[in-house]
């Protein structure tokens, strides 16, 4: 089938992306490369979807060699990878004119929208920016999905919309009304207007929340990524907090597993409207972490405490009975053996 993945070039988008067409389906992918991180890691990541990552040097190379600006070399990697079972769009999900655009030209039959500014910490300095980008971006799909008959949504929401929730693990019938960052209030926004759309247009949609993940062309912002590099390079870990705040990590390829459950839930029935947890169902804490990288490193990194930040959750976990129950969600990959993915992937 041919599905619209947006924020497809970026880490969980490109993994997905990856997958959907081995699986045989159109894709078409659409992503602004924006600059949260370099977006040269992005067009390498859509290199690694066809297993080209050798061929990535030599294409960035050339783009120099010809000066291009970021734009110009966004329209090369546009006509590069063009083909029949996939395209690259270089457009951002706000702009309603250009998206409509490949709605009109491509007809997708099912929407998946990873597109969006992740991250806590800096939502908290560029929350209007967050609230446009995520809220306005998510809406402007809707309404294309409105005018143009779809009714397949899959939208990526997230562990934060639980905040500081003391009960444990969480549940998605628990109460989400005490988010703690922008970024979390966005996600939570999106499953509300979600519904909206849902009851008003009959749009069948599942709003995945992914708790903390991690693996192969993970964001370079995100924790075991920057403690991995941190480590290699003989430079200064900084752990906000005692080292006792715990994560749910999630392997990438779990997520991408759930994803797909969820696109069979979506073509297997109709009123749809969930709300679903995707985590491992397993806390580590900060300490532990920093420990099986080290382990796994066979080197010890220079830690150095920092207050905790505001906006970062206490704990996260995720109770996953019902991702098992209704998309058979199975998460297989153990957080060492993870870890150990992450490490061998950015060695070569
Ligand atoms: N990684 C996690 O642990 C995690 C946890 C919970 C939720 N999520 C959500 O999952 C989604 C994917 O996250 P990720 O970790 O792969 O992040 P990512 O930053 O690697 O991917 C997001 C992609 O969206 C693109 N993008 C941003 N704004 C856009 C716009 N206006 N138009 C088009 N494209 C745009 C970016 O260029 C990027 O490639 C995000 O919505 C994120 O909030 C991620």
């Amino acid at each position: 089938m041919k599905i619209l993945v947006t924020g497809g070039a970026g880490f969980i988008g490109s993994h997905l992306c990856e997958r959907l067409l081995e699986e045989g389906n159109k894709v078409i992918s659409i992503d602004n490369f924006d600059d949260f991180y370099d977006f040269r890691i992005k067009i390498k990541n859509i290199f690694e979807i066809f297993k080209k990552k050798d061929k990535y040097s030599e294409f960035l190379e050339e783009m120099e060699k010809k000066s291009l600006d970021k734009k110009e070399i966004l329209r090369e990697v546009e006509k590069f990878f063009y083909c029949d079972s996939y395209r690259i769009y270089y457009e951002d999900i706000r702009d309603s004119e250009s998206m409509e655009k490949i709605f009109q030209k491509e007809r997708p039959e099912l929407i998946i929208n990873l597109a969006g500014l992740a991250g806590v910490r800096p939502s908290i300095e560029r929350a209007k920016e967050y609230i446009d980008v995520n809220i306005q971006g998510f809406i402007n799909l809707l309404e294309l999905c409105k005018k143009y008959n779809i009714k397949k949504v899959i939208q990526a929401s997230s562990s934060s919309v639980y905040g500081n929730n003391k009960k444990v693990p969480f549940e998605e019938s628990d109460n989400v009304d005490f988010q703690i960052s922008p970024y979390a209030g966005t996600k939570k926004s999106c499953e509300v207007l979600g519904y909206i759309y849902h009851h008003l247009y009959n749009i069948d949609m599942i709003q995945l929340r992914f708790f903390t993940v991690f693996g192969e062309r993970q964001r370079p912002d995100l924790a075991i990524h920057k403690f991995i590099k941190a480590i290699r390079e003989d430079k200064e870990i900084q752990m906000y907090g005692d080292g006792s705040s715990a994560r749910d990590y999630t392997y990438v390829g779990d997520i991408v597993q759930g994803i797909e459950g969820s696109i069979n839930y979506l073509l297997k029935n109709k009123e749809v409207y969930e709300i679903i947890n995707l985590g491992n169902s397993n806390t580590i804490s900060l300490k532990e972490m920093i420990s099986t990288i080290e382990k796994l490193m066979d080197k010890k990194g220079n830690v150095k405490e920092y207050p905790k930040q505001s906006g970062d959750v206490d704990i996260t976990f995720a109770n996953i009975n019902k991702a098992r129950r209704l998309i058979n969600y199975d998460p297989k990959t153990e957080f060492e053996e993870g870890v150990r993915k992450f490490i061998r992937w950015s060695e070569i």
